[in-house]
């Protein structure tokens, strides 16, 4: 009797519905595990896209402070003129053509690693008319196609919340890598945890902030402008801390950094 074995066939890995957001990427254009893992729903997926990128949805996501930061981070922007920007990943609402329209940049580098943030950034700044003053490319800022000193300002919106720690400091290592002594690196993002602030202080609120955000209870309670620091020395360069403004009874914060020359 002849005796036929089947062919044991390899266990199929489950896969998680959002890895389908990591298919297709080449070796340049990985997309990082926690993005995907965590926040497929509000930047990669087309419908998350439509709902959250306006200004008012964002304004409501940062609880009424959003035009505010976005104003002043562009006002701080303008401090200076005919300056070379890196725009470290794109942001929802009115940061891109506010930059684009009132910063005083002569030439934005602004790159993200999502192929739907890019194509939401084009429609932005095509609305416009600031094609001239963009180059949008895909990029992972932990490893920015920059020269090193590219540019004078460096500019990270909300991104280092968002980030597990190896990436953050990944990313501070890059904004302080690519840009020049004497130029800048501003940062928009949530202030430290505070004893005061209700959404701090109330368990209840921040589980569900650190539920939503999962990267966000590190950040509150790290040493900002020590990582800053060390940073800036790994790529031999220091600082001095410039503005500084607080919102919302110090929820949220903007920060300038001057490179020393
Ligand atoms: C800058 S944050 C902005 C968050 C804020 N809620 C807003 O929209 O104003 C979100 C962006 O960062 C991008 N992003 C996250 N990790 C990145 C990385 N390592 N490299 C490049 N872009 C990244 C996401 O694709 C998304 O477009």
């Amino acid at each position: 009797m002849k005796q036929t074995i089947a062919a044991a066939s390899p266990a199929k890995e489950k896969k998680h519905h959002w890895q389908i957001y990591c298919d297709g990427h080449n070796s340049q254009s990985v997309m990082p595990e926690y993005l995907a893992k965590n926040y497929w729903w509000a930047y990669l997926s087309p419908i998350g896209v439509r709902i959250f990128d306006h200004p008012f949805m964002v304004n409501r996501i940062l609880w009424g402070q959003y035009h505010k930061i976005a104003s002043d981070t562009v006002k701080l922007l303008a401090k200076e003129s005919d300056y070379t920007l890196a725009e470290i990943s794109c942001a929802y609402g009115e940061i891109i053509p506010k930059v684009g329209a009132e910063s005083n940049a002569e030439q934005v580098y602004l790159f993200d690693i999502a192929p739907i943030q890019l194509r939401q950034a084009q429609k932005k700044i095509r609305h416009n008319h600031t094609e001239d003053k963009f180059t949008v490319f895909q990029a992972n800022a932990e490893a920015i196609p920059l020269k090193d000193n590219a540019v004078d300002n460096s500019l990270i919106f909300f991104l280092l919340h968002e980030l597990p720690v190896s990436s953050r400091n990944k990313v501070l290592k890059e904004a302080f890598r690519i840009t020049k002594p004497g130029g800048r690196v501003i940062i928009a993002d949530y202030a430290p945890k505070t004893e005061t602030h209700w959404f701090h202080k109330l368990a209840f609120f921040r589980n569900i902030f650190e539920g939503l955000e999962p990267f966000l209870g590190n950040f509150w309670r790290a040493d900002l402008e020590k990582e800053l620091k060390a940073a800036a020395e790994s790529q031999g360069k220091s600082f001095k801390a410039g503005e500084k403004k607080f919102y919302w009874h110090n929820f949220y914060r903007l920060l300038e950094f001057r490179i020393d020359k």
